[in-house]
């Protein structure tokens, strides 16, 4: 009975913020070289891009949420609403840039290899053909203004690939709750602008010869089993 009291007690109380350790984020290596993608990205791209570009939206977004741990601590409703832009636009910058990273891969390791089995025939089922994707993916891509993302997805809910788009560092899942990312590319500029300058098309067109369809095949057949 004591036990069970004192249990009950201890499950109702609050665990205080500061002592429970917060969470941060460093930056997750690369599973080949930053050359290896060459010619379709430079070298000098790769290494810029992670070492600089994505280790900036983590240093940020850690710092975000150890503000946002202050401001939890200290029940400063304001603070905390005031952080949510900066946490969304850095932390959607890691989470989206870890996944593009996957999403490459030199030629002699598979880069550039078609999908095969299930993500092959879903993609005939929903959009013709391989390249039928690719040409709505890269129209789409050239076709958005200003930086962000283009996206191949799995919805969940009603178990369909889609293309969409989305601003910025917006994740595909501020487009719909139940999209996975199966292929994400990044269209800033600071993604090709070194070797491509103001060409994305041609960006676009040579990150075909690099995609590691084996990821997004692994993606898709884990959440649409
Ligand atoms: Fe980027």
């Amino acid at each position: 009975m004591a036990l069970r009291t004192l249990i009950t007690r201890k499950a109702l109380r609050p665990v205080p913020i500061g002592f429970r350790g917060l969470q941060t984020f460093s930056l997750p290596d690369l599973a080949y070289g930053y050359g290896d993608l060459e010619p379709a990205i430079s070298g000098e791209i790769m290494q810029i891009h992670h070492q600089k570009h994505h280790q900036a939206y983590i240093t940020n977004y850690n710092k975000s949420l150890e503000q946002l741990d202050a401001a939890i601590s200290k029940g400063d409703a304001s603070a905390v609403v005031k952080l949510q832009a900066a946490i969304k636009f850095n932390g959607g910058g890691h989470v989206n840039h870890s996944i593009f990273w996957k999403n490459l891969a030199p030629i002699s390791e598979g880069g550039g290899e078609p999908p095969k089995s299930t993500l092959a025939m879903a993609i005939d089922n929903n959009f013709g053909s391989l390249e039928a994707l690719i040409q709505k993916m890269n129209a789409e891509g050239a076709a958005l203004q200003g930086s962000g993302w283009v996206w191949l997805g799995l919805d969940k809910e009603f178990k369909r690939l889609v293309i969409a788009t989305t601003a910025n560092q917006d994740p595909l899942v501020t487009v719909g709750p139940n999209l996975v990312p199966l292929l994400g590319i990044d269209v800033w500029e600071h993604a090709y602008y070194l070797q491509y300058k103001n060409v994305r098309p041609d960006y676009l067109k040579n990150i075909w010869k690099v995609i590691n369809w084996k990821y997004a095949s692994e993606v898709f057949e884990k959440e649409n089993p």
